[in-house]
């Protein structure tokens, strides 16, 4: 469990869409930038292609992206992961063609008072279900699945596997509809008790912030691949 919970909570707020906050040619740069970085992990069996989006790359979007959401979430810090020579990971850039199960990004460090997290698409469809429901460990991907629970060999990086989420929250079935509708890819066992928030359409130049405590994944629309950049941020 993370230690600053009392302040963690304090500072969580409702999920929030930030429309036209960039214009194309800004969104251009970051899928330049994207298509300049090398690629960090290409999962095929999930077939995701992530790449880390490294400091010095491009200054400009740095201090871009840095303004733009000082003015929506205040003071913040950068929550970043190191690579190999000891540099900054801004964020992460994922293009995938399935999508990604349920999971939270509350960091590898319990001692951090962890914040918001944003999304920024840069491809027009796809869209991102955030829940209710909230967890106060480390990364991990909530799943029933008795082959990802083994893993427990984790690499620098990678989230923890856990069902416990399932004994955290009242058991209430999960809502047939919602499953239906934007879940198909999870197993309504391992939903119970989560309660749908809001469902984030990506838009273009929009960017949706929510809290790292927050449950989320992708929902099962998807028409073809989608890329996004993710960062994450603490106090
Ligand atoms: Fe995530």
């Amino acid at each position: 469990m993370h230690k600053n919970i009392d302040e963690i909570k304090k500072l969580e707020s409702a999920p929030k869409v930030v429309r036209n906050l960039f214009s194309n040619s800004e969104l251009e740069k970051f899928l330049n930038l994207y298509h300049n970085l090398p690629t960090t992990v290409h999962n095929k069996r999930q077939n995701v292609i992530k790449k880390r989006w490294l400091k010095n790359f491009s200054e400009e979007l740095e201090s871009l992206f840095y303004e733009k959401v000082k003015n929506e979430i205040g003071e913040f810090k950068m929550d970043n992961l190191k690579d190999e020579k000891n540099e900054d990971i801004l964020g992460l850039f994922q293009e995938s063609y399935n999508p990604i199960g349920l999971h939270v990004d509350a960091g590898f460090n319990l001692d951090e008072v962890i914040y918001k997290q944003t999304l920024i698409p840069l491809t027009s469809k796809g869209s991102t279900v955030i829940f209710k429901n909230k967890f106060y460990g480390n990364s991990t991907n909530f799943t029933i699945d008795e082959n990802e629970l083994k893993v427990k060999d984790l690499k620098y990086g990678q989230n923890m596997r856990s069902s416990e989420h399932l004994n955290i929250y009242k058991k209430k079935p999960f809502d047939q509809e919602h499953h239906k509708k934007f879940l198909q890819h999870e197993k309504i066992e391992n939903l119970s008790g989560l309660e749908i928030d809001l469902v984030y359409e990506w838009e273009l130049g929009s960017m949706l912030i929510f809290d790292r405590t927050r449950l989320h994944c992708s929902s099962s629309l998807i028409e073809g691949k989608k890329i996004g950049l993710t960062t994450f941020t603490k106090k």
